[in-house]
């Protein structure tokens, strides 16, 4: 007879957070969202911590350099994605390890024979104004002059004309050789009140733009996740498939920290592949492993040398392996009943492990009752998708604006190393979907606001720190007449008022 676990399998939605006394200390620069990022004995320091409690998806549609250096930026990590050839994947992680604050490589390229129709679709898609004009139109290419909007009128010029009859000239910018640092690029850029300095090499190559508006950005940014020498740190994921020979590349090129990516972790392929990581680099690689939603499988990973577990099955925005499978845990349930194996593991051995929540936040809310619940970090997909920094196309639908978001198990992704069970190696059937996430902006907008929301929770729940969460946070369950009752009811919204009248008219 097979055991039937008499539990409601529950998710975020179905609870709510008890307000603890607010003391006076309780304010909201006085919260800590620092969190060990990887496994740690009890009194040690962890190896490497996050300033936020955020990791992006390892997902086309999510985690590139771009996201990668946006997010480190702010104190958080991505794992960039592994469905890509191994070269593609090693130059992502590059890139961020070469990034240095201030200095950006330019996005928006076009060559002098372009015209104002390409210009404006790059401008479109990238969301940049400055488009660097180089012999070929390309990043890195020999830089020939620079256009801004206000070289040109949008919907008055001819779209067809070229770009060298609009653009400024090198002749008659101003820039500067590679090598200049922050500082004096700034001066520069104070002195000959300009926007944009382009940084070129002795060849006239274009290496990098300086942009009056990032230097604020770069000189109070204290929240930045760095390694000793000051580089963004950057993980990357990885399969069970070809991790012999990916590995060695991604760990050359600088990752800082490897995550398995599969939607189902309880394997002996995972086992394995810790296994290889591990004892090929005297265990001074750090490696996450998963995903599980239950004790057994956290447990297992645990056994074989995983330095944090991931959690969840199902949970994820665009994910339809519960319904294709009929497997996985509510999201909640599965946290709950892992994270009282992982404190029972640090009484019995001394050990910390970290658990990450990985898919299935709504809203901002939705990222304390996680961690409550006993998440150290969370992984999240659609709420990263949303910013500009995301590699999907931004798209108008009816007016608004839109960002790309698909799941790894699509056609679109391939991804079939995520699903395999040692079948062929193709994508057998989908296990998500393809969609649209609203346009959210600049990722540290964004995130600003994610950050302060959960601050002012962690004050309602008298908690300065995710310890303290974890140790003194009180929910209930929600029912489903509770939950009408949180949203606004029984009025007539305004923008309702606002819509009909504006019908009338
Ligand atoms: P989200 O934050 O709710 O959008 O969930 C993101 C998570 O969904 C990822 O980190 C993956 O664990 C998971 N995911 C990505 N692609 C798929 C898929 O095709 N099927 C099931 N889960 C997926």
């Amino acid at each position: 007879m097979a055991e039937i676990i008499d539990e409601n399998s529950r998710t975020f939605g179905e609870f709510l957070l008890l307000p603890d006394l607010t003391t006076k200390n309780h304010t909201l620069d006085k919260v800590s969202l620092e969190i060990p990022l990887v496994k740690h004995e009890r009194g040690n320091p962890p190896p490497l911590k996050l300033r936020i409690p955020f990791v992006s998806a390892i997902m086309q549609s999510v985690s590139d350099h771009n996201l990668a250096i946006a997010l480190a930026k702010e104190g958080g990590l991505s794992f960039i994605f592994h469905s890509q050839p191994i070269e593609r994947q090693v130059e992502m992680i590059k890139k961020v390890k070469k990034h240095k604050a201030g200095f950006v490589v330019s996005d928006s390229n076009i060559s002098p024979d372009g015209t104002l129709k390409d210009v404006l679709q790059i401008v479109a898609s990238t969301n940049h104004s400055t488009v660097a004009v180089t012999v070929e139109g390309q990043p890195n290419g020999e830089l020939v002059g620079l256009l801004t909007d206000k070289d040109y009128r949008d919907g008055v010029d001819n779209p067809d004309t070229r770009v060298s009859e609009l653009m400024t000239p090198i002749s008659s910018l101003k820039y500067a050789y590679e090598g200049i640092d922050l500082e004096n690029a700034n001066e520069i850029l104070w002195q000959e009140k300009l926007d944009c300095l382009p940084i070129i090499d002795k060849q006239h190559h274009l290496t990098h733009l300086v942009f009056r508006k990032d230097y604020e950005d770069a000189r109070t940014n204290q929240s930045q996740l760095v390694d000793n020498q000051k580089r963004l740190l950057v993980g990357a994921g990885i399969n069970t498939r070809d991790y012999r020979e990916r590995v060695p590349e991604l760990v050359a090129a600088g990752a800082d920290i490897l995550c398995i990516d599969s939607s189902d972790g309880y394997s002996e392929w995972q086992a394995d592949t810790i296994k290889f990581v591990k004892e090929e680099y005297n265990g001074q690689v750090l490696v996450g492993a998963g995903n599980v939603v239950a004790s057994n499988g956290f447990l297992y990973l645990v056994e074989h040398g995983a330095d944090f577990v991931k959690v969840g099955i199902g949970p994820g925005s665009i994910c339809i392996t519960r319904e294709q499978k009929g497997i996985g845990r509510g999201q909640a349930s599965a946290l709950v009943e892992i994270s009282r194996t992982r404190d029972k593991y640090y009484q019995e051995k001394n050990v910390y492990i970290p658990i990450c929540s990985d898919g299935g936040i709504f809203n901002d809310y939705q990222s304390v009752v996680a961690l409550a619940v006993g998440a150290d970090f969370l992984m999240m997909g659609r709420y990263f998708a949303r910013f500009n920094e995301s590699p999907g196309n931004r798209v108008s639908i009816g007016g608004t604006l839109y960002k790309e978001y698909w799941a790894e198990g699509t056609n679109k992704a391939s991804n079939w190393q995520r699903y395999e069970l040692g079948g062929e190696s193709k994508l057998q059937f989908e296990e998500g979907v393809e969609g649209y996430v609203p346009f959210a902006g600049k990722l540290s907008d964004g995130i600003k606001g994610t950050i302060a929301r959960i601050k002012s929770t962690f004050c309602n729940c008298g908690c300065l720190s995710i310890e303290e969460l974890h140790r003194k946070a009180r929910l209930v369950t929600v029912s489903s007449l509770s939950i009408r009752e949180s949203g606004a009811h029984d009025v007539i919204l305004n923008e309702n008022v606002a819509n009909n009248t504006r019908r009338r008219l």
